[in-house]
């Protein structure tokens, strides 16, 4: 009776043991694109820039045959339910901007248990030791580039209008917690400098998240901190930022003629293109959503259905438009639905 049990105490034990096991490693056999689930995690749903991203991502989708499944992930908690809820639907790999760079190795532990690839877009993973995590394939913004960009467009302009260093001020909300981001109003601020913009009216307030009301918030600290100043430059680290500075503006009485607004991102500003009356927002840097979301997915798709590892590291360039030549640029950047 004793030895029965035992045996089927072993038999139950086994039986666990190997379900876990299978559950760790790919059960079904990938015979052809339809076997292939592919996840697309991005934490700000809400933001132009990542609808673009899952768009584009979609038609990589249907243009090979696989199935993709969108998840927002606005926190930590969702994020590594998502990992869980792909793995039992079968997903054997994802996309995924973190909604915090710190959370990457969490993600990559619970990706190794599970077998699935991670392929990680837009932010990229820290490891615990505060250093970039090289190994996980990446692709993200030339981002101090980018930043460059668009302090020398910001100086063209001022030269334009004739306006003297120092009687114009910048106002820039930053979020110094992201390389991505940080790198792209480091790159501004050196460019200014380096052309000749005053060091010490330059005003930078970090947001407390990357979206309109938070630039709202920095921009309004910065601007009754120096009411004195009636001329303003304006950059930050995406389209966002830079539309909540200029509304912040416009509350105190500015506008197109006194303030030189450029962003960076990809659909957010035309609509300030489509106003009528121009608006402080003069420019973005467009980057590119179909890089973002149609080649990750494609390099993951490849990945897991030939075993073609994608690069390690992918930096994407930005174009300049302006209220006179968006819509062209839109329809380079496959935008269209926008315009
Ligand atoms: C970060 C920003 C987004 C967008 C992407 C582009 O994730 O938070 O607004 O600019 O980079 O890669």
């Amino acid at each position: 009776m004793r030895r029965v049990a035992i045996a089927c105490l072993l038999a139950f034990t086994a039986a666990i043991v190997g379900g876990a096991m299978m559950s760790c490693t790919q059960v079904k056999k990938i015979t052809s694109p339809a076997d292939v689930k592919i996840g697309f995690l991005v934490k700000q749903p809400e933001e132009q820039w990542f609808q673009n991203e899952w768009a584009f991502a979609q038609q990589c989708a249907d243009q090979y045959g696989f199935k993709l499944q969108k998840i927002g992930v606005p926190d930590g908690e969702k994020l590594l339910s998502a990992i869980d809820n792909l793995h039992a639907q079968g997903a054997q790999g994802f996309v995924v901007c973190v909604p915090d760079v710190k959370l990457g190795p969490a993600v990559v532990k619970k990706a190794t248990v599970y077998g699935m690839k991670v392929f990680a877009v837009d932010d990229q993973f820290v490891g615990s030791d505060g250093a970039i995590m090289a190994d996980v394939p990446y692709m993200g913004l030339s981002a101090r580039n980018i930043g460059k960009q668009v302090g020398g467009e910001i100086w063209a302009e001022m030269q334009k209008r004739g306006w003297k260093p120092e009687e114009v001020g910048a106002c820039v909300p930053t979020y110094d917690v992201l390389n991505t981001v940080k790198d792209r109003t480091d790159g501004s601020t050196d460019t200014l400098l380096a052309l000749g913009f005053k060091a010490e009216n330059i005003f930078k307030t970090p947001e407390k998240a990357l979206d309109v009301p938070s630039a709202m918030d920095a921009a309004n600290v910065i601007l009754t901190q120096n009411a004195g100043i009636k001329k303003w430059v304006v950059f930050s680290v995406n389209e966002e930022s830079v539309i909540g500075t200029i509304r912040a503006l416009e509350g105190r009485g500015f506008t197109a003629e006194n303030v030189i607004g450029i962003g960076i991102g990809a659909g957010q500003g035309f609509n300030e293109f489509k106003k009528e009356k121009p608006t402080g927002f003069f420019a973005c840097c467009m980057i590119s959503p179909k890089r973002h979301g149609f080649e990750t997915a494609e390099l993951m798709f490849k990945w897991i259905m030939n075993g073609q590892e994608p690069p390690k590291d992918t930096r994407t360039a930005g174009v300049m438009a302006n209220r006179e030549n968006y819509k062209q640029v839109a329809k380079d950047l496959g935008l269209e639905s926008l315009l």
